[in-house]
């Protein structure tokens, strides 16, 4: 059923079933890949928040969370290119293993920024999952996105921890705009 959010309607997309299977097979992938680790999970609030949940439900390794914000959409439908905040993470780094967890890569303005960012503090290595990526949009070459469970059209999309004008983050599946 097609919903509408603020001024924009979206019809769904991606089924919570489907991202949750997903998730369980990256999450098998991960486990294995850090059998004899301690990863530090790294999200960018606020749009990680529900994939970094489910992500992380599925680890039998230990591991650690730790969040930042970093945001370069405020609000609209189209990236902004600029990162509006200095990279706040208050867990030590150094020598550690990190997977971020991203929801979604667009340009890949803000990951390529996070991922220069966080290895000025000398972790032992970075690997990132994204939940989306935009592969027409994408304006980057980040060679730590190694995990992605959906690749989508450049479309505009809510739902799963995605805003548009800060709501539709409940959603349980994605939603896409319809135009
Ligand atoms: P990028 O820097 O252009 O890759 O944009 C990344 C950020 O923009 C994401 O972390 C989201 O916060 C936001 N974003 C990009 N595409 C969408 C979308 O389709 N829906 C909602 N937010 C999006």
């Amino acid at each position: 059923m097609n919903i509408k959010i603020a001024d924009l309607e979206f019809e769904p997309f991606i089924s919570g079933e489907a991202i949750q299977a997903r998730i369980k097979e990256i999450a098998a992938e991960l486990n294995a890949d850090y059998a004899d680790k301690t990863p530090i999970f790294v999200g960018v609030l606020n749009g990680c928040f529900m994939f970094m949940a489910d992500l992380v439900r599925h680890m039998n390794i230990p591991c650690e969370v730790a969040f930042t914000r970093l945001s370069s959409y405020h609000g609209g439908v189209t990236s902004s290119r600029k990162i509006s905040h200095d990279l706040e993470l208050l867990v030590d780094i150094a020598n550690r293993h990190i997977i971020i967890a991203e929801d979604i890569v667009d340009t890949g303005n803000t990951l390529d920024y996070l991922v220069d960012k966080l290895k000025e503090r000398n972790p032992a290595s970075i690997t990132v999952c994204a939940l989306l990526l935009k592969p027409d949009a994408i304006e980057y070459s980040i060679e730590e996105l190694t995990h992605v469970a959906f690749q989508i059209p450049n479309e505009f999309v809510v739902g799963y921890g995605l805003d548009y004008m800060e709501l539709g983050r409940n959603l349980e599946g994605i939603y896409r705009r319809v135009v």
